[in-house]
């Protein structure tokens, strides 16, 4: 009843899942005017009636089969007791983690009502989603929101991946209070009312391969542990951006159910080396969408011709950009629908 649910716990699905990553946002003109109303991106993802509206809003107008938690991967450290904003068209600024004693300031999230309000748009969005609609937590990777720790906002990670190298005592323990809280946030998410997690690792392609297991996989690892010692069996879904030919090694290191996978990357060629029963998700480049209808219906026939519907999570290579045209999306779940229909 539940395709991307199927697809996950290895049942055949009634069609092929889809959703997209950023589906709510800027492009959609309804997000836009509830932004404005909220005030800022903080004041929207802490308010869980206009966060609620705003995670529902893409599954009124398309016809996705999951809604994603409307939310950042940046509360987690906001949580921890970060300073946090968003600069219109500069990004996230956060006050920075510089040493040892920065981390040991750093609180369990327990506190701050924000992990509060964020499970309140759960349970509001749980109890608004229909019966064949699933409805996706997630977290960020430890090492991407660890990278915004040190870096103060976006930039290029080299200064985070400088700390991992030369100061590898407190990388790590940043690194596991991340992995704690983290685990605290999702075992919240899914108490109200998650049925998947995601975990985004948009960075996990920065971090140099000698140094990928202990940076992001054993980190992924332990999140993908700490949901399971309470839910066992829950499916996550381990989105390591980048990794081009490592994404069976991701699979195998961290337990995942589905492998999210970057554009420019064959999908089945990652399909061959997941362990049995794990899927793969992706892989649209997200750029399809602004291109010319045929050009789109090329791109996403490719995507669906490299991998069978039982084992595919249908969506981007990365998140919906602002300048799409909603339309686009439209034609593109069109697509999708009748590629699976003409199956035989
Ligand atoms: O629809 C969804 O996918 C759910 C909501 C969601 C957002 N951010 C909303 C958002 C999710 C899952 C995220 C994850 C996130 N946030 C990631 C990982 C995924 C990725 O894109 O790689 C990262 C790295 C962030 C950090 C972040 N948040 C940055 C760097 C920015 C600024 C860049 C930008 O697009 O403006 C954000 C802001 C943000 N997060 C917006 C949205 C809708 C735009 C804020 C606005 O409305 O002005």
């Amino acid at each position: 009843m539940k395709p991307l649910l199927d697809v996950l716990c290895r049942r055949l699905p009634s069609r092929r899942p889809v959703w997209l990553m950023r589906q709510a946002g800027r492009y959609l003109p309804e997000y836009r005017a509830l932004r404005q109303q909220a005030g800022s991106f903080l004041d929207l993802c802490y308010n869980p009636e206009m966060a609620c509206e705003v995670t529902m809003q893409p599954l009124r107008r398309f016809d996705l089969d999951a809604a994603i938690l409307f939310s950042d991967i940046l509360v987690v450290p906001h949580a921890m007791g970060l300073g946090l904003s968003f600069v219109e068209n500069e990004g996230p600024k956060l006050s920075m983690v510089n040493d040892g004693a920065s981390v040991a300031r750093l609180s369990d999230g327990s506190k701050a009502d924000y992990f509060k309000k964020v499970w309140q748009t759960v349970a509001a969005v749980s109890g608004e989603l229909g019966q064949s609609k699933t409805l996706i937590g997630f977290c960020g990777g430890p090492w991407t929101v660890a990278s915004y720790m040190i870096e103060g906002g976006s930039s290029d990670r080299r200064r985070a991946l400088a700390v991992a190298v030369d100061n590898p005592q407190w990388f790590s323990e940043l690194i596991d209070r991340l992995v704690d809280v983290s685990v605290y946030y999702l075992l919240g998410q899914i108490r109200a009312g998650a049925e998947v997690v995601q975990i985004f690792d948009s960075w996990a392609g920065d971090v140099p391969v000698a140094d990928r297991q202990r940076v992001v996989i054993r980190p992924i690892a332990g999140i993908v542990e700490g949901v399971r010692k309470v839910y066992p069996d829950f499916p996550v879904i381990v989105f390591a951006r980048g990794v081009g030919d490592a994404h069976g090694e991701v699979a195998l290191g961290t337990g995942a159910s589905c492998v999210g996978v970057e554009q420019g990357v064959s999908l089945g060629s990652v399909l061959g080396q997941l362990p049995d029963g794990v899927s793969v998700q992706g892989n649209l480049a997200p750029d399809a969408l602004l291109g010319s209808a045929a050009e789109l219906e090329r791109q996403a026939h490719q995507v669906l011709k490299g991998v069978p519907m039982r084992r595919h999570v249908f969506n981007l290579g990365h998140g919906i950009v602002p300048q799409v045209n909603p339309d686009q999306v439209t034609a593109l779940l069109s697509v999708i629908r009748s590629h699976d229909e003409a199956l035989p």
